[in-house]
């Protein structure tokens, strides 16, 4: 057996693997099972100190693609269908704190090698809120949870000043992870969301802020398709909808090219790749962009809620891998592809040609395209 183990943000994994903030993770019975079944780690549910209050009717569905035709749809036709992706209008933990405190403490020492990381969120804009921000996370750690997830990237907060909110404002980014830098003692790290227009702006202003790992993707702002016949939005209350966050393997290359601009920006920064995972094969885009941990919460939901095959296949795969090909560690094929994602006009042109970056000819500022191999 391949050592599977990886040391990320200081802190030592049996596998580089983890359930990302989600369902999965909702429960203390959950994350047991979870760590029964091999997960190197865990990220809760987010937990907040504010009143917590889910949409009437179903949070969750998964949309899928008929295999012969074209149809798409959250309602199931027959079983010839593929996955496509999750969509989810689900709030952060609609437990209060207290539920949480004693649990967490427990699990910890149940499992002391496994890590356990606290997803949590609070406000932003005045000193009260980032004191919750402090609140909570000098309240998770003292339960023993091994580090911190910062969320700013759930994209359907009913608070605007929350969630993607503060992953959208780069000042927010900064001053919220300071705050909590300041009382932890723990590793930070932050969920920024994709639903920016250059990622690299919040990165830089979170790592500037003290965050010791950048976490992506949370899921991507969308709505569920409407229904032909009926014309009302295939998930609804009352005929009305809302935006909602897009998750599984639709996501996969969108994550990618978010977390390809990170890790060229920061190569030696440490980075948690989210989104459309369910094999080993997936993971590895991840790890060869520069991830030093991947994240999982669409396929494990629909695994048994927690995953027990998902987490099978993704240490038998990563094993055989490595094997093959003789790697001693993650180490030895972590960001092999990092410097392979380059502007457009890098691209090598027909050698026929007379190419100058798509303008007519040379000129100031043009960057001439590398040559490869
Ligand atoms: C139903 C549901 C609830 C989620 N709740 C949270 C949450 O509380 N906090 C968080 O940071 N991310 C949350 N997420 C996002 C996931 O952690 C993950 O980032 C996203 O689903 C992409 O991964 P995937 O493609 O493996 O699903 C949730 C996702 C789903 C589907």
């Amino acid at each position: 057996m391949a050592d599977l183990s990886t040391t990320f943000t200081g802190l030592k994994f049996e596998n580089p693997y983890l359930l990302a903030s989600a369902p999965p993770t909702e429960s203390d019975a959950n994350i047991i099972r979870a760590f029964e079944a091999g997960w190197g780690g865990v990220v809760t549910k987010t937990i907040g100190l504010h009143p917590v209050m889910n949409v009437k009717g179903p949070k969750t569905k998964f949309l899928r693609a008929q295999n012969s035709g074209t149809g798409l749809s959250m309602n199931r036709r027959g079983n010839e269908t593929t996955l496509m992706a999750s969509w989810n209008w689900e709030l952060i933990s609609d437990k209060p704190l207290d539920w949480w405190i004693g649990k967490l403490a427990r699990i910890k020492k149940q499992f002391p090698t496994r890590m356990l990381v606290a997803s949590i969120m609070a406000g932003s804009g005045n000193d009260k809120e980032l004191h919750a921000w402090q609140t909570l996370a000098k309240a998770v750690i003292a339960e023993g949870c091994d580090a911190l997830e910062l969320n700013f990237s759930c994209p359907h907060m009913d608070r605007i000043d929350m969630g993607s909110n503060v992953g959208k404002d780069k000042v927010l980014c900064s001053v919220v992870t300071q705050a909590v830098k300041e009382v932890s003692t723990v590793p930070v790290w932050v969920k920024l969301t994709p639903a920016t227009s250059n990622i690299v702006t919040e990165a830089t202003a979170t790592f500037l802020g003290g965050a010791d790992a950048i976490c992506s993707s949370n899921t991507w702002p969308s709505l569920p398709l409407i229904d032909p016949q009926t014309l009302d939005f295939e998930m609804s209350v009352e005929g009305y909808c809302s935006s909602g966050g897009l998750g599984g393997p639709a996501i996969l290359p969108l994550s990618m090219a978010k977390m390809a601009q990170m890790t060229a920006a920061f190569p030696d920064k440490e980075f948690s790749g989210i989104g459309g995972v369910s094999t080993f094969e997936h993971a590895l885009n991840y790890f060869l962009l520069g991830c030093g941990t991947v994240q999982v919460c669409t396929a494990a939901m629909l695994d048994h809620a927690i995953g027990p095959n998902v987490i099978k296949t993704l240490m038998t795969g990563m094993n055989d891998f490595m094997d093959q090909r003789g790697f001693q560690s993650l180490e030895d094929f972590r960001g092999l592809r990092r410097d392979r994602v380059v502007s457009h006009s890098q691209i090598k042109r027909p050698d026929t040609v007379d190419y100058h970056g798509g303008y007519e000819e040379e000129h100031e500022g043009y960057a001439k395209p590398a040559v490869t191999a």
